[in-house]
């Protein structure tokens, strides 16, 4: 185990789709009890915290992502205890509970909401956001719903607007009423006072909107109408920080409780500049998941990510989330995991914490779902030109059993034709499978430090098909060599010894040159 082992620092975090991990009551629905279930094999995979996309209650308009109870569990996944008894049995395996706070906007079945909208000097009224029409008549401004058509929807009943940067169904709430604000800081004390260690939040970047309720400018190109804005009005408004530092001290009451920011469509700067001291512990940064697989591209972002960050920052790492084609649907060739072994090494030595999404240490592929099948508020509204999000969300693949073994009877979205080879229990028995490289990986995070907190710097590998970099720490030195191409490379001799790779005939030194297989990540301790 590291020094000074700090869980969200040095750990691995694993996000679960809860829906999709394990179902044990035959709703067809995964539930926390599976969740429970599953603790021995998260356990012995070597994570050390796992994130939760939302638990509460909700109508599911955009699965979970829509609440409408900050305080409770919703009914489909279990009960309140089912819910204590994970954060019990999961804290003695050492596996922390990170939960999703979606509290940019609610339900509009949310009680406030429907207080909020009953009249205009209801008391709940200023709970959201809500707007006389422009002068002219119409919408307030052109601010547009990431889901589709105006961000404003008309109330027939009080006569005005409430805006919703998602569905309609999802109101954003009023960040700026300081009694919503109160709630919400309440929220947090809630659930970490019931052993939760940390939270994910959900495009925490939007909870203020401009006061003077301007509108975005334009701009030619993008694929949505919400894309063809410059979000200057809507996103990143400046008086998010007082609650960034609110959010904080709260946190720091508990003991090393954590909280990770979900930056929605910001640049490495903007991402670093909501994390730090005194503001939030983490910060995603989304563009190396959304990059080409291009060692010279891929290094160009991390430095990016680095620089932007700072010594004084720590970075997080992912390649696959519920909102995007896994990484191995985009850039696996067929059921091949060669690339996907280097991927994991790669993620698991950055200089960052990594985190995983369920399914990923099996090489699970996206679903393929026809269009009269989806269910995903994207796919619905945007086919074909984006086909949504429930591809990457498909059950875990356990056995080669029915539905793969996630559920009894008919699960909510189709298991993948894969699953009777591609399946947890085959990949286990196999000593080089992708799961047992993901396993000997957090391994050997846990066994160097220098792969934990060491300085990172790129090495000139003189191929420009291998990316190859140091991780130093103290006196120990670590170099990780990873090749792109799938064909044999060779890059100037990297010296030490060979403690890892990813190949079954790993690159050896020879002649002042060290050989890489095709699709080989290679790790190296210098002596
Ligand atoms: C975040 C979530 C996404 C959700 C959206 C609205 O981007 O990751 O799944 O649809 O917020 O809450």
């Amino acid at each position: 185990m590291a020094k000074d082992f700090l869980w969200w620092r040095d750990g691995v975090v694993y996000q679960i789709y809860p829906r999709s991990f394990k179902d044990t009551t035959g709703s067809g629905i995964g539930d926390l009890n599976g969740i429970r279930e599953k603790l021995g094999y998260l356990s012995d995979l070597g994570i050390d915290a796992i994130w939760l996309s939302p638990i509460n209650p909700s109508p599911d308009v955009d699965f979970g992502y829509d609440v409408s109870d900050y305080r409770d569990v919703d009914p489909k996944f279990g009960t309140m205890q089912d819910f204590d008894d994970l954060v019990q049995e999961a804290g003695k395996l050492g596996i922390r509970i990170i939960l999703d706070l979606v509290l940019n906007h609610s339900s509009d079945q949310h009680p406030w909401f429907l207080e909020s909208k009953k009249s205009r000097d209801n008391p709940f009224r200023d709970y959201y956001i809500w707007h006389d029409p422009a002068s002219k008549g119409g919408p307030p401004n052109n601010w547009r719903a990431v889901f589709g058509g105006r961000g404003w929807e008309w109330d027939e009943t009080t006569g005005q607007y409430y805006y919703h940067m998602f569905y309609k169904e999802q109101p954003d709430v009023n960040w700026r009423n300081p009694k919503v604000r109160a709630e919400m800081l309440d929220v947090f004390r809630f659930w970490l006072d019931r052993g939760v260690k940390g939270f994910r939040l959900d495009v925490f970047n939007v909870y203020f909107k401009d006061d003077r309720f301007r509108s975005n400018p334009t701009k030619l190109l993008g694929r949505r109408p919400f894309d063809k804005q410059i979000h200057k009005y809507d996103f990143n408004r400046p008086e998010l920080m007082g609650v960034l530092r609110d959010i904080r001290e709260t946190l720091d009451r508990y003991d090393e409780a954590y909280a990770i920011g979900e930056t929605f469509l910001c640049s490495p700067k903007e991402s670093a500049a909501y994390c730090g001291d005194g503001l939030l512990p983490a910060c995603f940064n989304f563009e190396i998941l959304e990059a080409r697989r291009d060692p010279r591209v891929l290094q160009r972002k991390m430095i990016e990510w680095e620089d932007a960050l700072g010594t004084d920052k720590w970075p997080v790492h992912v390649l696959n989330n519920h909102d995007n084609r896994r990484y191995a649907t985009r850039f696996g060739r067929g059921e091949d995991d060669a690339r996907m072994k280097m991927a994991a090494a790669m993620l698991l030595t950055l200089r960052g914490t990594p985190f995983l999404y369920y399914g990923e240490e099996i090489g699970m592929r996206d679903i393929r779902v026809r269009r009269k099948d989806i269910l995903d508020p994207i796919g619905k509204r945007y086919w074909p030109v984006f086909k949504g999000r429930d591809g990457c969300r498909a059950p875990m693949q356990w056995k080669n059993a029915r539905n793969a073994g996630f559920s009894g009877n008919d699960p909510w979205l189709p298991v993948h034709p894969n699953y009777p080879s591609r399946n947890v229990q085959a990949l286990a028995g196999d000593p080089e499978s992708l799961l047992n490289t993901y396993k000997k990986m957090l391994a050997l995070r846990k066994k160097y430090q220098p792969l934990i907190g060491g300085d990172l710097t790129f090495l000139e590998s003189g191929n420009s098909n291998v990316m190859a970099y140091l991780r130093a720490w103290e006196d120990e030195r670590m170099i990780v060599a990873l090749n792109f191409s799938g064909s044999e490379q060779s890059v100037r001799a990297l010296k030490g010894s060979v403690i890892f790779s990813t190949s079954r005939e790993a690159g050896r030194n020879q002649g002042g040159i060290t050989t890489l297989k095709g699709d080989e990540a290679l790790i190296l301790k210098v002596q």
